[in-house]
This record gives structure tokens, C-alpha cells and sequence, in this order.
């Protein structure tokens, strides 16, 4: 499975082919519920359109998050490098692997023998960032692998290891916050059950701020994550025979604080039915009803050391920006 030096591979993990009927299930049980509720999978928003549009969020003055942590990144890659001491990073929800040339070049500094693993369910993502690597990093291993880590991450861990050092895995960006808490609870356990000793963890997770800055985060002037939330219509209609008109719905981000979490919304404008070919439904809308499709948590130091106590991992660090906006918290296995 391992990539050779100065080669890009990109393969894939081979689960994709069942993920048609997974996802009729998924968005079956999503659209049927009260409310209607397509955050538990937020895998859906990232096809090829997705994945570009994701890229602009992240260049947008609201959306603080991604700047910041790749400032954290640059600070601190040298020091994690010497502490992890690890020759291969495997990046778990990779996109564009924009800001992980922090971590590669202070790896490199330490030595050659480096190995890179992006991983992510946007296939255009890894080839993408696989690519643009091979030519920035020639000497470096690159093995990419297009997959879903709700189903496969044990088999990408399970990939031959480098022999004398430990693994870093790498989980940037804040998508574990996407998760609902049950399952960050359930990735994060199975996470660690892929873990040896000598192997750490690093996870990106925003940090609870006023409201108002996290709702333009997610509301941006430019009308960029309206875009961002529409696609998943456009992502329905292609995949499963939709007709939503992306026109008859409107893009809402609020925060949630008894759940710590900005949720994203498209709220129907008017009284319709949508019909889903592919599920054999007329999906009745009221005017006014919302359909939530996003949730993005944010953390405090206290429930990111508790995230990581329930899963068997012990938190070494939380690295975070002199505005506490952001925070990367270093894991090992308990
Ligand atoms: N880590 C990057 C990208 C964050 S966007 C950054 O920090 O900027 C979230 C990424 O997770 C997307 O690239 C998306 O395709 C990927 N993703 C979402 N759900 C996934 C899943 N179930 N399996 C694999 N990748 C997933
Ligand atoms: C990928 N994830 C961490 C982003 C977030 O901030 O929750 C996705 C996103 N949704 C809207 N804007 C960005």
C-alpha cells in the first residue's frame, strides 16, 4: 500500500461502490425525522463543487479558523515534531492539505525518510493536494487514500507502519466538531483503537467565542456558506433524483448554546413538496420550516480534555492562538 519516494499514489478503500444505498438510507432517516435533520453527515456536503467551495470559506475575513490555526501550525510544527519525533503523518479529512506543509517541512527538517498520508471521501481533494505535494515535496512518500472514515478508518490505519518511529495522525480544521457528540465519542474510540504506544494525535478544534463572531463565521457577507449549504441540495438532487429548487430555501447559521454548536439551516421559503426519485418520497415542506443540515461544535479546554478522557486518549497539550480562538490539542493513548 505504501507509496515509493518522490511518487504520489492515490488509491481507494473500496467502499465507495456501497455508498449509494447508504446514503438513500441516510438522507431517508434524515428527511423522514422532526426536525428534518441532515447534520449527522456532514460527508455529504464535500463532492467535487463542495470540496472548492469549502476552499473558499476558508479565505473569507469571517472565517477565522482556518488562518488561525495555520498560524498555531507555523509556531509550533517545530516543537511538536521534536516531541512526537514521528517520520509519517497521516491526515485524516485531509481537502486541500493547505495548511499541513507546517508539519511536512518540520518533519523534513528533522530527516529525509518522511512519509504523508492524506485521507479524505473527496476523491478530487486527494488527488488534488497529492498532486501539488509531489511536485512541492519531491523526495517525500506520498500514499493517498480516497475513503470514508465512518467506514474504513481501521483499514487505513491498518496500512504497513514505518519501522523505529511512531505514527502523528492528524484531524485539522475542526470536523471532529461536526460531529454529533455520540459519534465523536464512537470515531474518537475507534481512533485510539488504531493507536500504538510512541503514536499521538492532533486535533483541531474551535473554541467557544461571542456568538456573533461565530454566526458571521458561518453567514459570511459574500454569501460564500450560503452556497456551501445550498450545494448539499444540488448533491441530493444529483445523487438520489431530487428536485429541490436551491431558490425556495434560505441559508441560516445560529449558535446553539445549550449544545455548544452553530447549526446551519436552509428554511423553506414557501409550502411545497420536494420529490426524491431515488427514495420514492414527496418530502412536504411548511413555509417556514427548517431543515438543519450542519452542526460545528466548539470546545472549551475542559471538554476537550473530557472528549479525550472518554475515548482512552490522554490530552498532552492544547496549543492555541493569543485570542484563544482556536485550539490544537495533542493526544496520546491513555
Ligand atoms: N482538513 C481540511 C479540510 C476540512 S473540510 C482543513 O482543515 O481545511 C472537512 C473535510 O473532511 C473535507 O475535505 C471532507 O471531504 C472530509 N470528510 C468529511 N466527512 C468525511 C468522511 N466521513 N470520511 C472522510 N472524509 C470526510
Ligand atoms: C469542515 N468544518 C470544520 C467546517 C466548519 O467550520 O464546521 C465546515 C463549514 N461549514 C460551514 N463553513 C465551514
Amino acid at each position: 500500500m505504501a507509496g515509493e519516494a518522490g511518487r504520489a499514489t492515490v488509491r481507494s478503500l473500496g467502499e465507495v461502490s456501497e455508498e449509494p444505498g447508504r446514503m438513500a438510507e441516510d438522507v431517508r432517516a434524515g428527511l423522514l425525522g422532526v426536525p428534518k435533520d441532515l447534520s449527522p453527515w456532514p460527508k455529504y456536503f464535500y463532492d467535487a463543487e463542495g470540496s472548492e467551495i469549502f476552499e473558499e470559506i476558508t479565505a473569507l475575513p469571517e472565517y477565522y479558523q482556518t488562518r488561525t490555526e495555520l498560524s498555531i501550525l507555523q509556531a509550533k510544527a517545530g516543537e511538536l515534531i521534536a516531541r512526537t519525533d514521528s517520520r509519517e503523518l497521516i491526515e485524516l479529512g485531509s481537502g486541500s492539505s493547505s495548511k499541513t506543509g507546517a508539519l511536512l517541512n518540520a518533519m523534513l527538517e528533522a530527516g529525509d525518510a518522511v512519509s504523508y498520508v492524506p485521507f479524505d471521501v473527496s476523491e478530487s481533494a486527494v488527488k488534488g493536494s497529492a498532486e501539488r505535494l509531489r511536485e512541492e515535496y519531491p523526495k517525500m512518500e506520498i500514499s493517498g487514500f480516497v475513503g470514508d472514515f465512518d467506514h474504513s478508518l481501521e483499514r487505513l490505519l491498518d496500512h504497513p507502519r514505518k519501522d523505529g518511529s511512531g505514527r502523528l495522525v492528524i484531524f485539522l480544521g475542526g470536523t471532529v466538531g461536526n460531529f454529533t457528540p455520540e459519534r465523536r465519542r464512537e470515531f474518537l474510540g475507534r481512533l485510539r483503537g488504531g493507536l500504538e504506544s510512541g503514536d499521538y494525535l492532533l486535533v483541531g478544534l474551535d473554541l467557544v467565542k461571542d456568538a456573533s463572531v461565530l454566526e458571521a463565521a458561518y453567514d459570511d457577507a459574500a454569501g460564500v456558506t450560503a452556497r456551501f449549504n445550498k450545494n448539499l441540495l444540488h448533491v441530493l438532487n444529483r445523487k438520489l433524483g431530487g428536485e429541490f429548487d436551491p431558490d425556495l430555501f434560505a441559508h441560516r447559521a445560529t449558535f446553539n448554546p445549550e449544545e455548544s454548536r452553530v447549526e446551519m439551516w436552509l428554511d423553506s421559503k414557501v409550502t411545497q413538496e420536494v420529490p426524491v426519485k431515488s427514495l420514492g418520497l414527496e418530502v412536504p415542506f411548511d413555509k417556514g420550516e427548517g431543515m438543519r443540515t450542519e452542526i460545528s461544535t466548539k470546545f472549551t479546554r475542559e471538554s476537550i480534555a473530557s472528549t479525550f478522557d472518554e475515548t482512552g486518549l490522554r490530552m498532552l497539550d492544547l496549543y492555541t492562538d493569543d485570542k484563544d480562538l482556536f485550539g490544537l490539542a495533542l493526544g496520546e493513548p491513555a
